[in-house]
C-alpha cells in the first residue's frame, strides 16, 4: 500500500494521522501520479477542521493537500498530451490528496513541469502562485499602480508581489520583521505589521494605493483600506470582508493553459515561489504544524521522492 498523510475524522492536528489507502486508479481524464514534492497551504487544515465541507468535499479518511508535482506512472482513458513518464504538476482530483507517495490529477488541471523548474518549486503553482496569478489579473494591475500586499512574506503574498513587480507597479509589503529581507528582495517597500501599521502606510506612500491584496483578512484588512480610500481590493482569505468594503475574492484558474502560464514564469525567474523549508512526507505533521501557526515564510513543501 502506497503512504499517506490524512485525518480521519474533521477537527484539530490530532486527527492526523498517517493512512494507506488503496492504489489509486485513474479514471477517464486522469493521470496516476508518483509524488515527488506536494505544496502545503492553510487549506489543508481548513479542510481537516472542517470549515471547507461545503467546498472541498471529502471522504473520511482523507488524505491532506491540493498540489503535487511528480512523474505520471498511468494514463486514464480519454486524456491528451500526456504520457507515461512525463514530469507534470497539477492541483488533486476530488477525493485525493498531496500528501502521498501516488495521487490523481485531471489532466484538465495539470501541466507539464518545465525542465528548469524544480518539483518542489512546481509543487507551488497550482495553490499560491496561481492564485496570486489570478489575483492580479483580477486587479489588472498595471505600471500606474501602487499595490499593497497585506501578507507578503507568507505563499501567496511573496508570489503576489513579484508579479505586480513584473507588471511595474510600486508595492508596498506588509509583514513581520523577520520577513523584511524576503519582501524587499522581491522588490517591495517593507511595511511593519502591527497595530499601527496602517498609519504608518498613508506616509509611505505618497501618491497613494491603488490596490490592495489582502492575505490576512478581518480587521487588519479594514484598517489598511480605511487608510487606502478608493483602492481596488481582492482577497482570499476574507472574501466576505472584502465584499463589505467593495472588493471581491478571486476566481480560480486552475487550468493547464494558467498553471503552465504561471511555470513559464517561474522558469524565466519572474517569480521564485522561496521554497524555503522542505519535510519528508514521515513528517507531514510538523509541516502542516509550520503553515497551520499562521506566520510561514515563502513555501513549505513536503518532498516525498
Ligand atoms: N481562495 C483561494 O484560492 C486561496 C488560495 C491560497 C490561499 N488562500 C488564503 O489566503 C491566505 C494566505 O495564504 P498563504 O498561502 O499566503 O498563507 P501563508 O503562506 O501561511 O502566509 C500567511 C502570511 O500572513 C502573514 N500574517 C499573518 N498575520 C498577519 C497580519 N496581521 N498582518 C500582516 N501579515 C500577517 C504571515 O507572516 P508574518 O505575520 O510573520 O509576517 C504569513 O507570512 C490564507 O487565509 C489562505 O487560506 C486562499
Amino acid at each position: 500500500m502506497p503512504l499517506a498523510y490524512g485525518f480521519a475524522e474533521y477537527g484539530g492536528p490530532e486527527t492526523q494521522q498517517f493512512l494507506d489507502p488503496d492504489f489509486p486508479v485513474p479514471g477517464p481524464g486522469q493521470l496516476l501520479v508518483a509524488v515527488h514534492a506536494a505544496g502545503v497551504n492553510p487549506a489543508d487544515w481548513k479542510v481537516r477542521a472542517g470549515t471547507r465541507k461545503d467546498t472541498v468535499p471529502v471522504t473520511l479518511p482523507a488524505v491532506l493537500g491540493r498540489e503535487v508535482s511528480g512523474v505520471v506512472t498511468a494514463v486514464g482513458d480519454r486524456v491528451d498530451g500526456f504520457a507515461i513518464g512525463d514530469a507534470v504538476f497539477g492541483a488533486t482530483a476530488t477525493g485525493f490528496g498531496g500528501y502521498a507517495e501516488y495521487t490523481l490529477l485531471n489532466a484538465h488541471s495539470a501541466a507539464r513541469k518545465p525542465e528548469p523548474v524544480s518539483f518542489a518549486a512546481a509543487a507551488t503553482v497550482p495553490v499560491a502562485l496561481g492564485t496570486a496569478f489570478d489575483i492580479v489579473d483580477a486587479l489588472a494591475i498595471t505600471d500606474e499602480d501602487t499595490v499593497l500586499v497585506i501578507g507578503a512574506g507568507g505563499g501567496v503574498g511573496s508570489a503576489a508581489t513579484q508579479l505586480a513587480r513584473a507588471r511595474g507597479a510600486t508595492v508596498l509589503g506588509v509583514a513581520s520583521a523577520g520577513k523584511r529581507d524576503l519582501v524587499e528582495g522581491n522588490g517591495a517597500t517593507w511595511i511593519e505589521s502591527g497595530d499601527d501599521a496602517a498609519d504608518r502606510v498613508s506616509g509611505a506612500a505618497a501618491s497613494g494605493i491603488t490596490a490592495i491584496v489582502d492575505l490576512v483578512g478581518g480587521a487588519t484588512l479594514r484598517a489598511f483600506a480605511a487608510a487606502a480610500p478608493g483602492a481596488r481590493i481582492v482577497s482570499v482569505a476574507d472574501p466576505a470582508g472584502a465584499a463589505e468594503l467593495g472588493g471581491s475574492g478571486v476566481e480560480r484558474r486552475r487550468t493547464t493553459e494558467v498553471f503552465a502560464a504561471v511555470a513559464a514564469l517561474v522558469a524565466d525567474g519572474t517569480v521564485d515561489p522561496h521554497v524555503e523549508r522542505t519535510f519528508p512526507l514521515r513528517e507531514a505533521g510538523a509541516a502542516l504544524a509550520v503553515v497551520e501557526g499562521g506566520h510561514a515564510r515563502g513555501k513549505v513543501v513536503i518532498t516525498v521522492r
